[in-house]
């Protein structure tokens, strides 16, 4: 599909994450020449870097099929079975919030990563007995935002951990360029820059800001994107200098101004700003830790001294 079309194909076309793609393009190279199935691969880090994408590029580097699904959606033992039995021999399954897989689940998981193999209990009772079925090999690839909520035997059932970073400018102004492309809108060097600085480190949030940009430059302007347009579209967008958006504001003030700037717990912060928990730990607070605006204490999170001048405020006791 369209969509589908933006993302890179291969891991020559992926931008960033150079570790990752050094280490996986030997994996994948290796397991070719022995004409083996690739390794189990965990791919973890907030969202919007690339999981997804590196799980097509594994599978499509291997010449294989994907076949994907998420951890909230296999609810019983029998929804995996089914999905393993299914697979053909070398396919890539991709599991994404692996981390939120059931107990129960996993426990199927474990024999078939290992021994590519499912244990089965046909029957109730005492005349229930258990079957064995072959699998065919697969790679497992599994994707979680937070590595830490799985559990180990799990985790270490994967032979390649990954961890994905931040985009720095550089990467995420090439990704702005080359999605442009395949967009085939013009845009110059100078609004490229712009929206890359103002991605928070994560391309899905370049491309998106892009394709809104890109809106307002056909619909106000001649339909290329240069920096005077981006400019006045980010600020439309509310998305900050930093790329800060209206959620991010309301965490940061809101901890300012209901808590004297912290510590204060996440649970209490989600209450107060009316959002999830974890979609606080998940996806606002890592780019907040990350730019030094937020910091994690015994007792609770703490806006620093950045983020109140950031926010054009006096700063406490300074
Ligand atoms: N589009 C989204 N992420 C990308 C990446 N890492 N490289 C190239 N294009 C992308």
């Amino acid at each position: 599909s369209f969509e589908t079309s933006l993302r890179p194909q291969t891991l020559n076309q992926y931008i960033g994450q150079d570790k990752v793609k050094e280490n996986l393009a030997v994996f994948i190279k290796a397991a070719k020449l022995r004409q083996e199935t690739l390794d189990h691969v965990l791919l973890y880090g907030p969202p919007g870097l690339g999981k997804t994408t590196l799980a097509s590029i594994i599978a499509n580097e291997m010449g294989v099929n994907i076949r994907t699904t998420a951890g909230p959606a296999i609810e019983r033992p029998g929804d995996l079975a089914a999905i393993l039995t299914a697979l053909e021999p070398g396919d890539v399954l991709f599991i994404d919030e692996i981390h939120r897989l059931t107990r129960s689940i996993e426990e199927v998981l474990y024999p078939a990563m290992e021994d590519f193999c499912l244990d089965i209990v046909i029957g109730k009772g005492p005349s229930a007995r258990s079957v064995r079925l072959d699998l065919p090999p697969f790679t497992l690839v599994g994707a979680t935002t937070r590595a830490g909520s799985l559990s180990a035997p799990l985790r270490d059932r994967f032979g390649v951990h990954s961890r994905l970073e931040y985009y720095n400018s550089k990467q995420l102004k090439e990704i702005v360029i080359r999605t442009a492309e395949v967009l085939d809108v013009e845009i110059d060097s100078q609004a490229a820059a712009e929206i890359a600085s103002r991605s928070r480190g994560t391309p899905r949030i370049a491309n998106r800001l892009l394709k809104r940009v890109r809106d307002f430059a056909q619909v106000r302007g001649d339909g290329r994107i240069d920096e005077e347009i981006a400019l006045k579209s980010l600020d439309l967008l509310q998305v900050d200098r930093l790329g800060l958006d209206h959620i991010d504001h309301k965490l940061l003030r809101g901890i300012i101004e209901k808590f004297r700037g912290g510590p204060v717990g996440l649970e209490t912060i989600a209450a107060t700003i009316g959002e999830e928990a974890h979609t606080i730990e998940d996806v606002y607070e890592p780019y907040l830790l990350q730019i030094g605006f937020l910091q994690r204490t015994p007792r609770g999170r703490l806006v620093t001294d950045l983020a109140y001048r950031h926010l054009g405020l006096e700063v406490p006791g300074g």
